[in-house]
């Protein structure tokens, strides 16, 4: 159990994307970005297994797709609890592991940064969801305060941006059209995706935290983009870094959207397979660290 506690003023502007626009991209890309990561996460699961009969925690579990398969591994006699910090995603996740029939699971909102729950988990996982707090440490201290001694972290994160062409080459081509502003209204989502991208930032960060055994696995793996060409544009302008910059320039940057999203369709055209579909190339780190107790 947490103790109910406030998201940080630090993530408030973070928490607040999280559960309004980024949010509503997420949930209607879902297909693509839930099934692009499925693969690699099936590679965490085999190279970290959690075990059986063991009690997890899923850290920005979103809709709770790996929540329940969590608790699918763990099998009847454990038990899986996702948390967020986005009630939306929360309010979802809950509904959708009761209409899959998926019992040994459980949901929450919480901030990992402020949230202290009791040290009763084996196993602590994170897809995606580890590299948007504006203090990393103690963050990853919450969720070290989590684990039993001798408990596992096992997460992915993306490597530095650079290194998956598809989201690199997509802000390139939208910053032919736009330039980051100075000021802008729009809520960003605090230090971003590729946050954790240096392996020595990572590997800091978790030992400042407390972790022991820490382990860094670069795996790349074939990102599926969208069935067709529209597909593909939608999600590369709803999130991430060639989005967010449309998103920055406010009006301004939604009336370069079709001029964006046109450069688009020809810069990927290249990559398209002869069955429509976009495919590119994504990197991401595979961390394992454990609690030393
Ligand atoms: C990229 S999404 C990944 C969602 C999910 N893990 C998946 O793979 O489908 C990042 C998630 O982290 C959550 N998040 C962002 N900041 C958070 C915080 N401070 N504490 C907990 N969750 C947070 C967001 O609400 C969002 O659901």
């Amino acid at each position: 159990m947490t103790q109910e506690r406030a998201v940080a003023a630090a993530n408030e502007e973070a928490v607040r994307a999280w559960d309004t626009v980024l949010y509503e991209r997420w949930k209607s890309n879902r297909k693509v970005f839930v099934g692009a990561l499925g693969e690699v996460t099936e590679v965490v699961f085999e190279l970290f297994p959690p075990p059986e009969c063991g009690c997890c925690i899923d850290i920005g579990c979103g809709f709770g797709e790996t929540t329940q398969q969590l608790a699918v591994l763990v099998g009847p006699g454990g038990f899986a609890l996702g948390t967020d910090s986005s009630p939306r995603f929360i309010e979802d996740a809950r509904r959708e592991a009761v209409e899959a029939g998926v019992e040994n699971v459980a949901f929450e909102t919480a901030d990992a940064q402020t949230a202290e729950w009791d040290p009763i988990y084996d196993y602590a996982f994170s897809r995606m969801g580890t590299q948007f707090f504006a203090a990393p440490v103690p963050a990853m201290r919450a969720i070290r305060g989590a684990l039993k001694p001798g408990g596992r972290l096992a997460k992915v994160c993306w490597r530095r941006k650079a290194e998956s062409p598809f989201w690199a080459e997509t802000e390139q081509v939208v910053e032919r059209f736009l330039s980051r502003p100075d000021e802008y209204e729009a809520d960003t989502c605090g230090p971003g995706p590729f946050s954790l991208g240096n392996p020595e930032t990572t590997r800091g960060i978790l030992q400042a935290a407390g972790y022991d055994q820490i382990e860094l696995h670069p795996r790349d793996f074939d990102y599926f983009m969208g069935a067709d060409m529209d597909e593909a544009i939608d999600s590369l302008l709803a999130i991430g870094p060639g989005a967010e910059l449309i998103r920055l320039n406010g009006e301004y940057g939604e009336s370069r959207r079709g001029e964006i999203a046109a450069a688009l369709r020809d810069h990927y055209a290249a990559w398209q397979k002869p069955d429509g579909s976009i495919v590119g190339r994504g990197a991401v780190w595979i961390v394992a660290a454990t609690n030393p107790g």
